[in-house]
C-alpha cells in the first residue's frame, strides 16, 4: 500500500457483490487532499455502490477504506461528521421549507454555527425560495438543497454522487464553481459522474471506473496531454494498405484496425497530427472517408461506454473542442454517431 497520509480518501481492494453480481471487484482509489476528484464511469460501473460503502450505508465484502487518514469500518459512522455526502436523491420533509429542513438537519447532526444555513441557501441559490415547501421545488432545486445539506457541517471531505443530475446548465456551472471554490479553500471533493465532459471541466484528478474496477487514475492535465488518437475510415479493401502506410507515423503497435467497426483505423499520434495522417494516406493513394481525433481519455471513455453517450447526444467527445474534422477528401461521408460532423 502506498503512503496514504496525504490522501483524503483511499480504498484498497474494495469488493462488493449483490447476490452473485459483482458490483466492485477490488477497487483501489487514491484521492489527494484539497482536490476535486472526478469519479467517472458509465452507468452501472459501481459509483453509487462505492459512495454507499464510503458512508457506511452498506458494508464491503472485502478490502479497506481510509477516510481523512483513519481506517473506516463497521461502527465508524459517527466519524462521518467531517464528511458531507449527497447520495442518490436526498430525502427531505416535503411540507417543510428548505430553511426548515436545514434547521432540522442541524439539530440532529453536528453543531452548525449561526448564519451557516443562510450562507448555504445563498450559495446554492435557494434563498429566494427558502420559505416555500420543498414539495413545490423542481428536481434541480431539491438537488441543490441536497448539496446544501451535505455542506451543512462544513465538512473536510465531500462525497457527491452525480450531483449534476437534474440541474439545468446554469445550475451545473454554479455547482462546478462551488466545488472548485471548496477545493481552493482546502476541502476535498469526491464527485461522481457518467459524463466525461462534465468531469473534464472541474476535476483536478480523475479516476475512471468500469465494471467495478479502476481502469485509470491520474492528474486530469496529464491524462489529457497524453498521446492521443486519430481515427480514420477507409474503404474495406484499403485497410491493410492504409495500416501499412500509417505505421511510419507511430511506434510499433500504434496502428490498429477495428474489428467492431470495419474500415476504421486508430493511429496513436497527437491529435494535432491529424493532417499528417491524412497526408500519408493520400500519399499512398488512399482517400479517408472520415477522420476524427480525441485524447486518450476520450478514446478510453468512448470505448468503455461503447459510444453510447455520443449516440445519445448527452455529452460529446470529439465534438467538444471542435476536433472532429472533415478531411475534405473526395467521397467524404461524415462520421459515425453524434451527428456533430459537418
Ligand atoms: N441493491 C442492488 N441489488 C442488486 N444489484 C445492484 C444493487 N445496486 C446496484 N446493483 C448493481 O451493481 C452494479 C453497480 O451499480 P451502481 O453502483 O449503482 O453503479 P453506478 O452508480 O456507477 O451507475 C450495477 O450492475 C447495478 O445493477
Ligand atoms: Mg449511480
Amino acid at each position: 500500500m502506498t503512503n496514504t497520509g496525504d490522501l483524503a480518501l483511499a480504498t484498497r481492494g474494495l469488493r462488493k457483490s449483490y447476490g452473485s453480481h459483482v458490483a466492485l471487484a477490488g477497487l483501489d482509489l487514491s484521492v489527494p487532499r484539497g482536490t476535486v476528484y472526478g469519479f467517472l464511469g458509465p452507468n452501472g460501473a459501481g459509483k453509487t455502490t462505492t459512495m454507499r460503502l464510503l458512508t457506511g450505508l452498506i458494508h464491503p465484502d472485502a478490502g479497506s477504506i481510509e477516510l481523512l487518514g483513519l481506517p473506516f469500518g463497521r461502527g465508524d459512522r459517527h466519524r462521518l461528521y467531517d464528511v458531507g455526502a449527497l447520495i442518490e436523491s436526498p430525502s427531505f420533509y416535503p411540507f417543510l421549507s428548505a430553511r426548515q429542513n436545514l434547521r432540522e438537519l442541524a439539530t440532529n447532526g453536528a453543531p452548525v454555527g449561526a448564519g451557516r444555513i443562510e450562507e448555504l441557501l445563498e450559495l446554492t441559490g435557494l434563498r429566494d425560495r427558502a420559505k416555500d415547501a420543498v414539495s413545490t421545488y423542481s428536481l434541480g432545486m431539491k438537488q441543490r438543497l441536497g448539496i446544501a445539506a451535505a455542506l451543512l457541517s462544513d465538512p473536510t471531505l465531500l462525497l457527491l454522487d452525480e450531483p449534476a443530475n437534474g440541474l439545468d446548465p446554469a445550475g451545473i456551472v454554479a455547482m462546478r464553481e462551488t466545488l472548485r471554490h471548496l477545493a481552493a479553500i482546502g476541502k476535498t471533493v469526491f464527485v461522481s459522474s457518467h459524463l466525461l465532459a462534465e468531469v473534464q471541466q472541474m476535476a483536478d484528478v480523475v479516476g475512471i471506473i468500469a465494471a467495478g474496477r479502476l481502469v485509470r487514475e491520474g492528474l486530469m492535465q496529464e491524462l489529457l496531454n497524453a498521446e492521443g488518437i486519430v481515427r480514420v475510415r477507409v474503404g474495406l479493401d484499403e485497410v491493410a494498405g492504409a495500416a501499412a502506410a500509417l505505421a511510419a507515423l507511430t511506434a510499433s503497435g500504434g496502428v490498429t484496425s477495428s474489428t467492431a467497426e470495419p474500415g476504421w483505423i486508430s493511429v496513436r499520434v497527437r491529435p494535432d497530427q491529424s493532417g499528417e495522417v491524412n497526408r500519408v494516406l493520400a500519399g499512398a493513394g488512399i482517400w479517408a472517408t472520415a477522420l476524427e481525433t480525441g485524447n486518450d481519455l476520450e478514446m478510453l471513455f468512448l470505448e468503455l461506454t461503447g459510444g453510447a453517450q455520443a449516440a445519445g447526444g448527452e455529452g460529446t467527445f470529439f465534438g467538444m473542442a471542435g476536433s472532429r474534422a472533415d478531411p475534405g477528401a473526395p467521397g467524404t461521408t461524415g462520421t459515425t454517431g453524434t451527428g456533430a460532423a459537418a
